[in-house]
């Protein structure tokens, strides 16, 4: 059974988070993981494809420089197999965040994206003191709308035409989660 690394410390007491910030060194892991269709297609445009290690790379520089500071690496023994990161909101929305993941292909179909999501939410909620995280798959993308039900989000409505992805239109779902302030 694989060991799952648990860190930054102060997302510790989630059971089981498969979590840490990302470091230089997974910049391999990551482009090759990353570089794959199947992930891409259901990412927003600025997760490119095909991903280089020049990509990995600069995606690297810039969450070590503090550019995206909500940036995590799941990690199965300390080998990057995904990532999962809060985008927070800014003026009357700071409030909130949306949620984005990814896991490589070999690493789909184990838990890993679920406890990832668990482990960022309450991180959200805990630590940076937010009222609410949500998610926008596409609404083809049932393996994650999946995720987002068994990490306790709600399906709040579908957002019709909303994203344009390979050049076609595509719906996206809202699912959100939320605390009491
Ligand atoms: C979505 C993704 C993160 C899921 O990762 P994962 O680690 O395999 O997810 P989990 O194992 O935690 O849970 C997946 C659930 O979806 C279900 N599922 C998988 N494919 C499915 C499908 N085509 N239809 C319905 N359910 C599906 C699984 O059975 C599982 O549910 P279960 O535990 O009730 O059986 C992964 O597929 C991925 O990286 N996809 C590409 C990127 C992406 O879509 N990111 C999210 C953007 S919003």
């Amino acid at each position: 059974m694989a060991r799952m690394s648990v860190e930054p410390s102060h997302i510790h007491r989630v059971p089981g988070p498969p979590m840490r910030r990302p470091r230089r060194s997974d910049a391999p892991a990551l482009a090759a993981l990353a570089n794959d269709w199947e992930i891409a297609k259901n990412l927003r445009d600025a997760f490119p494809h095909p991903y280089t290690l020049a990509d990995a790379e600069g995606y690297l520089a810039r969450c070590e420089s503090g550019e995206i500071p909500q940036s995590f690496t799941i990690a199965v023994d300390d080998r990057l197999v995904g990532g999962c990161g809060l985008k927070m909101q800014t003026d009357i929305e700071r409030c909130s965040a949306e949620i984005g993941y990814w896991l490589g292909k070999p690493y789909w179909g184990r838990g890993l994206a679920t406890a990832a999501v668990r482990a960022v939410t309450e991180y959200a909620f805990e630590h940076l003191g937010l009222l609410r995280v949500y998610a926008l798959p596409f609404e083809e993308n049932l393996a994650s709308a999946r995720v987002l039900e068994k990490a306790g989000y709600v399906r709040e409505g579908v957002l019709r035409n909303a994203a344009i992805k390979s050049g076609r239109p595509k719906n996206m779902i809202m699912f959100a989660i939320t605390r009491s302030p």
